[in-house]
């Protein structure tokens, strides 16, 4: 009898362990399990559980503490936890669409000491599965994959520091929970019994974990010690099955309720029945199940015997997320409801995206191919969620379709070996940064075989070889390959070239300066740019108005329209790269250093947020800019006008503004008379074409030094029409406004009548004049008359017109031309503006001061003309600020 005995429980452990081996496609992970005591059959179960690593690449193994293991046992008592990153995964392979109930458990048993309140987000690949908050948690999803890897990852939340004790993975049948939408995240899952026992596998073939509910007060429980059939797709427990709950009073309903969280979750509840009792054949078992006072169906009689799984066919909302769900028993019935079991789940729908699955697989087999596999945010899904997003990509999202890479950046980032082939399918790509490793080998020609790629970063490497010629040749293709020393190549033809040679291929030519995050903003600009092409042809109509007018916009755009110049926020972070660097700041907005097109750098200013006098300029700057084209006018490139985002960009000034220049804060430099001659009449020329050339006419209302900005050549163009306001052509000369413009240039006309003309601008260009002549400020109280117009004024009526001249010019000037440039600039100040000149005049005397100060003779005047302008050239490229 005894040996019987354990012969039997012998049996059943083999059975177990049998069955356990025999249960396909379940994962056991016991998270923090030392590979050592790997892999085990666990008490109860008999599953095998194993290590898991080689699952997660990050992390470190704990054990709960000694008290709380009496109240658990293996798989419970190790774990593993996650101190560094912000978010780490486990990698599983699994078959892909695939109905898998997957199990999370969480034990914290205060493994660390430190007795703290759990606190961390757990996620399914990129969608939020749960937050675990409690000290012991089991989260259990039943979820399709969609793929043949599926990512369970953990994310820090605040300080507390995510932990895991087991990760368990069970197939189902692909007919059951079935949703109409979403995941099913399990409430709870009991059978009525009194017994307390707790079924799992084996008796649950899928290891789905019943607990017994002990029978409410007013309940009784019905039960057979007959079997069931249970041979139907949810091939559940006998033992679930053969107990089941009836209201007390044959004429009560039954009830079962649970809550929700937030009110607005969406549910689902499968309930399993079958007859128990033998009826006699006038009794009658029927009932209607309603959920939340709906009907969900019924009349239904359970079937003697066998099991029925009867579910809600949509998912269903609970009021103030208060659920309950009632068993009414109908007139002609005799017994009272009965129920089995039930499994309550609350629906998640996964909305996000993963990462398109080729660039998914390429980029981990990059990630192999470098072993990279400590980085710590490359875990899990590459592009999303965003905030997660692996470190050194770029990808590109949108709503229908997955996310895409774009932009691999591993430079510095101590790579060795080959330019590995994986990154071939990596199709998306457009920038490809491996610069700053220790690459070797030959330049690959699958580079040039990436359909979309833009620019690849192979600088500071130990590439050799010849590089391949369809890399060379290929179209619109940035390739770096400054210092590799055994490149053999030059641009265009190949040849060989001595060792330690360096060698530089860029296609075309790029600032080395560049950084190549501005690169990655210009090009994905250059992509917004390359379609729509705006031709910058001087003296026609800009493409952007024609398409305006014939090509109409929709009709519900906002008030600018200018769609192909439009950009969105983001785009402006990108292109100024995350607002890194200051040029200045202007009146209502501080202005960004950007990208636009590779190459072409852009000055982006944006509007604070403060100021509504700053929206009401900025909407008429647009304005103004977009339909303004002189090569004497700084162009408007673009604009952002995304609700509170406002944002200009214009051209790039590279030598800063005039005013720097001539106060030397720019560089130690001056500008001698010839040069300053040209900078006034290239000024002079877009005051001009405001005033004559262009429709409507315009008076800019705010000529200074400031906002004469000078290009990488010396060429002055007017910036900040913000102040500017049209004004009408013939009959009124002359439009009232709220008068504007800086201390010092103001027309005092203007300012007593508040009538705006263009010889305002005169005026104030006038002033403009006095500095280029004088170099000293517009309004100095110290000196004896503060206004610069009085002092000049009071100097030349003393005829003393070289100390008017500024003395850092050593007088190395036309007298003659100096001459008449002052008396040109005490001209346009005239008090009044009918006896100003006009800005043709102005330009016709500024052109006899230039082909007189021309006709000077002399070498030495050449000489400091040049090197004067080379040298402030040569100091200028990689010094910056623009002020406005
Ligand atoms: C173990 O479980 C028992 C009964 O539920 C409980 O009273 C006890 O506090 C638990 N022990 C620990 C360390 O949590
Ligand atoms: C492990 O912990 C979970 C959560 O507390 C509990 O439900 C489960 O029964 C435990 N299992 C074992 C084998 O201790
Ligand atoms: C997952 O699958 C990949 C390839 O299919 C294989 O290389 C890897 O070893 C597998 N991992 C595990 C843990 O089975
Ligand atoms: C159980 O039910 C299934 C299908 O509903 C049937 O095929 C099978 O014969 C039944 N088994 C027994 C033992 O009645
Ligand atoms: C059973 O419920 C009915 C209706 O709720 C009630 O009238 C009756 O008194 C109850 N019977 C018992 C025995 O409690
Ligand atoms: C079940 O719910 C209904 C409606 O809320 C209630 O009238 C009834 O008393 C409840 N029955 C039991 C047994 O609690
Ligand atoms: C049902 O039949 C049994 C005898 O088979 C009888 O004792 C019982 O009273 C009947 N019940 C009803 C409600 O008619
Ligand atoms: C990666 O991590 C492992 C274990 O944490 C460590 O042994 C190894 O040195 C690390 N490799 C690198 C390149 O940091
Ligand atoms: C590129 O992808 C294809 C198809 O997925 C695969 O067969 C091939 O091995 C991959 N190539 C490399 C170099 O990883
Ligand atoms: C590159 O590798 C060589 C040898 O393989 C080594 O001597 C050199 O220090 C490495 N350079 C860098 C920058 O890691």
């Amino acid at each position: 009898m005894e040996s019987h005995r354990v012969f039997v429980a012998t049996f059943m452990l083999i059975l177990h362990l049998v069955q356990a081996q025999d249960q396909p496609g379940f994962i056991n992970v016991d998270c923090g399990l030392l590979p050592r005591d790997s892999p085990y059959n666990a008490l109860g179960t008999g599953l095998v559980y194993t290590s898991d690593v080689g699952l997660v690449s990050s992390g470190k193994t704990g054990k709960i503490a000694k008290e709380f293991e009496e109240n658990n046992s293996t798989p419970n008592l190790t774990l593993r936890y996650f101190p560094d990153g912000a978010r780490n995964c486990y990698n599983l392979n699994v078959s892909r669409d695939t109905n898998y109930m997957i199990k999370a458990t969480f034990v914290y048993g205060n493994y660390d000491g430190h007795k703290d309140e759990p606190n961390f987000d757990l996620y399914l690949g990129p969608n939020l599965w749960a937050t675990v908050s409690r000290s012991e948690t089991v989260e259990e999803i039943i979820h399709v994959t969609k793929s043949d890897s599926l990512q369970v990852c953990l994310a820090k939340t605040g300080d507390f520091i995510p932990f895991i004790n087991i990760l368990e993975l069970r197939p189902l049948k692909k007919n059951v929970y079935v949703t109409e939408s979403g995941s099913l995240k399990l409430l709870f899952r009991k059978y009525f019994s009194d017994s307390g026992q707790t079924i799992r596998y084996p008796d649950d073939i899928y290891d789905r974990v019943w607990h017994a509910s002990f029978l409410e007060n007013n309940w009784a429980q019905v039960s057979t010690t007959l079997g069931v059939n249970v041979t139907d797709n949810y091939d559940l427990s006998q033992d679930v099955m053969a107990t089941g709950a009836t209201p007390l009073n044959d004429s009560e309903t039954l009830n079962i309720t649970w809550n929700v969280e937030p009110p607005t979750t969406k549910v689902y509840s499968y309930m399993h029945f079958a007859e128990l009792e033998t009826l006699r054949a006038n009794d009658t078992r029927e009932f209607n199940v309603m959920l939340n006072g709906n009907d969900l169906f019924g009349p239904y009689s359970p079937i003697p015997l066998k099991t029925e799984t009867e579910t809600n066919l949509k998912p269903e909302e609970c009021e103030d997320g208060a659920c309950i769900l009632q068993l009414v028993k109908t007139s002609k019935s005799t017994l009272p409801p009965l129920l089995n079991a039930i499994e309550a789940f609350t629906v998640i729908d996964f909305l996000q995206v993963e990462t398109d699955e080729d660039d998914a697989a390429a980029i981990k087999n990059v990630q192999n191919a470098y072993g990279l596999i400590n980085r710590s945010s490359w875990q899990g899904d590459p592009c999303v969620p965003k905030q997660y997003s692996w470190d050194g990509l770029k990808c590109s999202y949108s709503d229908s379709t997955p996310p895409i890479i774009n932009f691999l950046d591993l430079s510095a980032s101590g790579l060795t070996g080959i330019i590995a082939p994986a990154i071939q399918n990596l199709t998306h790509l457009e920038i490809l940064a491996l610069s700053n490793n220790n690459l070797t080998g030959e330049v690959p020609e699958f580079l040039a075989d990436l359909k979309s790629i833009m620019v690849i970063d192979l600088r500071g490497n130990n590439l050799s070889g010849p590089v391949p010629a369809s890399l060379l040749q290929k179209k619109g293709l940035m390739l770096h390959l400054d210092d590799n020393p055994h490149i053999l190549c030059t641009t265009g033809s190949c040849m060989h070239k001595g060792e330690g040679e360096k060698k530089s291929i860029i296609v075309p030519v790029v600032a080395s300066i560049v950084s190549l995050a501005v690169i990655i903003g210009a090009l994905i600009l250059f992509l917004v740019f390359r379609k729509k092409k705006a031709s910058k042809v001087e003296g026609t109509l800009p493409s952007y108005m024609q398409a305006s007018d014939g090509r109409s916009p929709r009709s519900s755009e906002p008030a600018i329209v200018t769609k192909n110049k439009r950009f969105t926020y983001s785009q402006v972070v990108i292109m100024t790269n995350n607002f890194q660097r200051i040029l200045g700041k202007g009146g209502f907005g501080i202005v960004y250093h950007g990208f636009v097109n590779g190459v072409e750098q852009v000055a982006v200013k944006i509007l604070s947020h403060s100021s509504s006098q700053g929206y009401k300029q900025f909407k008429a700057e647009v304005e103004l800019l977009l339909r303004v084209h002189h090569k004497n006018l700084v162009g408007l490139v673009g604009y952002c006008d995304e609700g509170e985002n406002m944002a200009l960009i214009y051209e790039y000034m590279a030598n800063g503004d005039l005013k720097e220049h001539m106060s030397g804060t720019r560089n130690r430099f001056i500008l001698n008379w010839e040069t300053r001659l040209k900078i006034v009449i290239d000024s002079a020329q877009g005051l001009e074409y405001l005033h004559n050339g262009c429709k409507p006419l315009m008076v800019h209302r705010d000529v200074k030094t400031t906002n004469i900005l000078l290009n990488e050549h010396f060429e002055a163009k007017l910036a900040d029409f913000g102040l500017s306001r049209s004004f009408p052509i013939g009959g009124e000369t002359h439009v009232s406004t709220v008068v504007a413009g800086t201390p010092g240039y103001l027309d005092p006309e203007y300012y007593k009548t508040n009538r705006l003309t263009e010889k305002s601008d005169v005026y104030s260009f006038g002033i403009v004049l006095l500095e280029m002549i004088t170099n000293r400020p517009v309004i100095d109280q110290s000196r004896e008359k503060p206004y610069i117009s009085e002092w000049v004024g009071i100097m030349l009526t003393k005829g003393d017109i070289i100390s008017i001249m500024d003395p850092s010019l050593n007088g190395d000037y036309d007298s003659g031309s100096v001459w008449k440039a002052v008396e040109l600039a005490m001209s346009c100040l005239n008090p009044s503006s009918t006896r100003r000149p006009t800005m043709s005049q102005v330009l016709i005397a500024l052109n006899e001061c230039l082909v007189s100060e021309n006709s000077r003779g002399g070498a030495s005047r050449d000489m400091d003309s040049k090197s004067s302008l080379e040298v402030s050239l040569t100091f200028d490229t990689d010094v910056s600020p623009m002020a406005r």
